[in-house]
């Protein structure tokens, strides 16, 4: 009995000196390298530019984009590839499937916009390290977006 209550006096002397140390701790640094590596807020857009001239370039990708709102859609994109990489942004436009539900989106449609990003990334001198590590956190996005077989 006298060891349970022990125990329990311990329990609770933890989650008051959690509790306390959530209060007073400062906030945990989050990870903004991939952020970094990207350029930052500067280099995102003129990454976002240059990834929207390609794509009005490129047979595949234009008739998906030349009637849109170029600009909006390269300051989401902006904002959420700030969010992703750990920059100090909060995108909060419609989610993915929302935003491509009105569009036929293949497999190969989604392949076709990676590889324009990537030639983007290249051209921009983005290291491949880098350039993974934003693949990776796009790539699940894949599931909201293709929506056509
Ligand atoms: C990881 C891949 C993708 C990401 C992260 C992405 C992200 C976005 C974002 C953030 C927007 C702006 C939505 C808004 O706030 O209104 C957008 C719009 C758009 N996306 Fe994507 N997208 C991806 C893949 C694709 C693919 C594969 C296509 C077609 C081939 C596509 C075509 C479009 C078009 C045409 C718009 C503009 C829609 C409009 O005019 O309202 N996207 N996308």
């Amino acid at each position: 009995m006298n060891s349970m209550f022990r125990h329990l006096a311990l329990a609770a002397a933890l989650f008051a000196s959690a509790g306390a140390f959530a209060q007073t701790a400062p906030q945990r640094t989050a990870d903004d390298s991939l952020y970094q590596a990207l350029g930052g807020k500067g280099g995102l857009t003129t990454l976002m530019d240059r990834f929207m001239e390609r794509l009005l370039a490129d047979a595949r990708m234009r008739p998906f984009f030349k009637d849109s709102d170029q600009q909006h859609v390269k300051e989401q994109l902006v904002l959420q590839i700030c969010e992703v990489s750990g920059g100090p942004c909060r995108r909060d436009g419609p989610d993915m499937k929302k935003a491509h539900d009105g569009m036929d989106v293949t497999r190969g449609d989604f392949n076709a916009l990676v590889e324009v990003l990537q030639d983007t990334m290249d051209a921009q001198g983005i290291p491949f390290v880098a350039q993974n590590r934003l693949l990776a956190k796009l790539a699940p996005m894949h599931r909201q977006i293709i929506n056509t077989p």
